[in-house]
């Protein structure tokens, strides 16, 4: 008996009154009155999740990327239907970007799931619309193919290149520590970001692209293209043609971001030196598909992991270097020996059979070979300890070497309000030896695990020449920020992590090499202060804030919604032991 194929195109999930014929039949008057031929509603249909915004100038390229999509479909026969979802910028969502990722992300699946798609292409860029739109992809399980805005040019200040945003942090710090004046902080806000387009650095950003192409999710060569240049739109109109072959073949999301992709995508992170954001990120994205990010893992990956690429924060160069100097194609063929060859990607071919095809490559000093890398170790570390009973995180190859081993006081602040009142103070009781402490910036604390990680060193310390600091928090950093900075402690203090009971005048010992974070108390003191001061978790009274409260994870499980995850066990990634 001849089974009749699934429904494809406008006539797949049809709006229920009750009568399917009359469903379609209806669906199809209403496009019909935007002009559309039956011709061409009999073609693939392939949705575009457009996140051009106003207040998104990382997508300012939006309408050039749309027109270039949709190119690309149709010379490759199908049908381009383009749709709004939310968009996210650092700068301007309040209280962060973090808090409303998962709004995004169930924003995204529920419009692939609702309307009648064979395949999107999901355009993203600035931190969180990636991790968004592949978490909400790999929950609709459709076809899916990313398409990154690029990054921005950089600027230039006085003869120096500079960039968003690791070059902001640097002048700030220069203002602050009172070496540079009012007008050239002006003069070099001017300069920062030079074009639209994603910061120019390996921050989250350029982590995520660099991430979503070695896990095969981009067409090769997808993550590094500037936003402003032919190169980028070139890539569009080639991920517009991919998504009809997607469509073509039926190839879910699913089918490619498997554990192998995963485990290629924890390399590729350490490799790159790139955002520990990308690690909460990860977590998500493996949560939303029933599997565990195994941190300890990571961490072994770690030791046998070299950063291969020179990129600010933690080298010199930009990401237009890295894409003149081959971008990801470069990157991985160094790379290959420690990568699942055999996973597969967006153009059907595995992501060695990829590798193979780009040839061999040329001289270039962005990419640093295997034997000679930048560091010989990853760039990131899991930390464990008392203080940290679920983990911590710290970018070594961000961090001072001198600090890596240390141990001081705990100098804490309560909250955001309280460092913002007291850092500046010139009766602050710290010295450069202390070690600060920041409570409440975790998923439920501020809420929305701001990237308050990179506490600002104490006025009075910069104007003396501190550069550096150990910094201990629950909070995020930003992937283009720089220093000894301890994040991600888990549990996190709002909701009663040891972290909550942390005193100024208590000791800390951090010992990257032993991956340790202990806090010098004994278990009775520990205990005492517990009972004089219990933690009760933050709530709210309605809305999208009380959902958050409610159902947010901690950072080692992605901070994602507990409802958004597949129920039951989860197996861990990678699966294979690791070192
Ligand atoms: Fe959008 Fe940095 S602010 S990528």
């Amino acid at each position: 008996m001849s089974t009749s194929p699934p429904p494809s195109g406008f006539k797949k999930g049809l709006t229920q009154y009750g009568d399917s014929g009359f469903s379609l039949f209806l669906r199809k008057a209403f496009i019909k009155g935007a002009g559309y031929t039956d011709e061409a509603l009999d073609r693939p249909v392939i949705g575009i999740a457009s996140t051009g915004s106003a207040y998104n100038p990382c997508h300012g390229n939006m309408p050039q990327l749309l027109e270039a999509v949709t190119r690309g479909i149709q010379l490759a026969g199908g049908l381009p239907m383009p749709f709004p979802t939310i968009s996210l910028h650092e700068s301007f969502a309040s209280p962060t970007s973090m808090f409303l990722r998962n709004l995004m992300s169930m924003d995204t699946e529920e419009m692939l799931r609702a309307q009648p798609m064979d395949a999107v292409v999901l355009i993203g860029g600035c931190d969180k619309t990636v991790p968004a739109q592949l978490m909400g992809a790999a929950s609709a399980n459709v076809p899916a193919i990313q398409l990154i805005t690029g990054s921005m040019l950089t600027g230039s200040h006085r003869s120096q290149r500079v960039g968003a945003c690791t070059d902001c942090r640097r002048y700030w710090a220069m203002y602050r520590s009172e070496s540079i004046d009012d007008a050239e902080i002006n003069d070099v806000n001017n300069q920062l970001v030079a074009s639209v387009g994603t910061c120019s650095v390996m921050g989250t950003a350029s982590t995520m692209a660099c991430l979503a192409e070695a896990m095969g999710l981009t067409v090769p060569g997808g993550a590094s293209p500037p936003a402003v240049t032919a190169d980028r739109m070139r890539v569009a109109e080639q991920t517009g043609q991919q998504a009809v072959w997607l469509a073509r073949q039926r190839l879910n999301i699913t089918q490619i971001l498997d554990e192998r992709a995963l485990e290629n995508g924890m390399r590729v992170l350490l490799a790159i030196g790139g955002s520990t954001n990308a690690i909460v990120h990860l977590a998500a994205i493996a949560g939303r598909l029933g599997f565990e990010l195994d941190l300890q893992a990571l961490d072994r990956m770690g030791r046998e992991t070299p950063v291969l690429l020179d990129l600010k924060p933690s080298g010199e160069h930009y990401m237009e270097d890295f894409h003149a100097a081959g971008g990801m194609t470069t990157l991985l063929r160094e790379l290959k020996p420690l990568m699942h060859l055999d996973a597969m990607t967006v153009t059907g071919r595995t992501l060695g059979e990829e590798i193979d095809r780009a040839g061999t490559g040329f001289a270039q000093n962005v990419v640093r070979p295997l034997h000679r890398p930048i560091y010989p170790q990853g760039g990131l570390a899991v930390l464990q300890g008392n203080l940290a009973p679920g983990g911590a995180i710290i970018k070594a190859s961000a961090a001072d070497p001198q600090l890596m081993e240390h141990e001081g006081r705990a100098v804490v602040f309560e909250n955001l309000q309280d460092l913002a009142e007291r850092i500046d103070r010139d009766d602050l009781d710290v010295n450069a030896e202390d070690i600060l402490v920041l409570k409440n910036i975790g998923p439920k604390g501020a809420p929305g695990m701001p990237e308050a990680g990179y506490m600002p060193i104490p006025r009075k310390l910069a104007r003396a020449g501190v550069k550096d600091i150990v910094r201990i928090s629950d909070g995020r950093m930003s992937g283009t920020a720089f220093g000894t900075i301890v994040l991600h402690v888990t549990p996190e203090s709002a909701i009663g992590g040891p972290l909550a009971w942390i005193k100024t005048g208590d000791r800390i010992r951090l010992s990257v090499s032993e991956r340790s974070l202990q806090w010098l108390i004994s278990d009775e003191e520990l205990a005492r202060r517990q009972a004089a001061q219990p933690v009760s978790p933050p709530s709210a009274e309605r809305g999208y804030r009380k959902l958050y409260l409610q159902s947010v994870s901690q950072a080692d499980q992605g901070a994602d919604f507990d409802f958004l995850t597949p129920p039951g066990p989860r197996s861990k990634v990678p699966r294979t032991p690791q070192g």
